[in-house]
């Protein structure tokens, strides 16, 4: 796996290959698993259930060689595999930057959405190729592949603003984004829990 860019980046050009969903030249890979979010998907038997029948991976996310750090613009692509959970779209953890500053989301392929919440109000966009999504400084978000085929898109966001994933599991995102028949229903966040 490559690593960021050592400090100072130097200026360059990163080849941004809309078809293949890639960043070169490339750095780090994450991967998310089904067993990473744990605690995210309402119906926690269903997520039990689908850790245990193979853990698949439900995302990835694809660095530049821009490292996050202040001051700089680091760029990923991330990529939602298509699935449900107990009924509910597959999705990011979803985070809140605690440095709070704006970042924005380019819609590459498939379908999907970008779920903001800022603790008291609930928005959400439709992303879809060609979208551009703008979260504004304080507002967590999340997104959801809610097609059949792989949902990817391009983050850019301000090196300094770090990643809080502990307000999401205390606050939520505001609503729950269900699958149904072949569309896409929303709920309360906490209002059904059960388990
Ligand atoms: O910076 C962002 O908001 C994105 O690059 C996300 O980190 C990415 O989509 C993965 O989501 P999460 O960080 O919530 O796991
Ligand atoms: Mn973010």
């Amino acid at each position: 796996m490559s690593d960021y860019s050592v400090l100072p980046v130097p200026p360059m050009s990163i080849r941004f290959d809309q078809a293949a969903g890639t960043l070169s030249p490339a750095g780090p890979e994450l991967t998310r698993r089904m067993s990473d979010l744990e605690g995210l998907f309402l119906d926690q038997n269903a997520w039990r259930t689908a850790v245990a029948d193979g853990d698949p991976i439900v995302y990835s996310v694809v660095s530049s060689l821009v490292p996050e750090a202040d001051r700089e613009l680091p760029q990923s692509i991330t990529t939602i595999q298509p699935g449900s959970t107990g009924g509910e779209f597959w999705m990011t953890k979803g985070h809140q930057h605690p440095n709070h500053q704006g970042e924005i989301y380019l819609g590459i392929s498939g379908r999907g959405g970008l779920l903001m919440f800022d603790g008291t109000d609930t928005r959400w966009v439709d992303m879809t190729p060609g979208t551009i999504g703008y979260i504004p400084p304080g507002w967590a978000h999340r997104s959801v592949n809610v097609g059949g085929k792989p949902y990817s898109f391009l983050a850019v966001y301000p090196g300094g603003a770090g990643h809080d994933y502990g307000w999401v599991l205390e606050y939520g995102l505001g609503q729950r984004v269900w699958r149904q028949d072949d569309g896409v229903a929303f709920g309360g966040y906490f209002a059904e829990a059960s388990s």
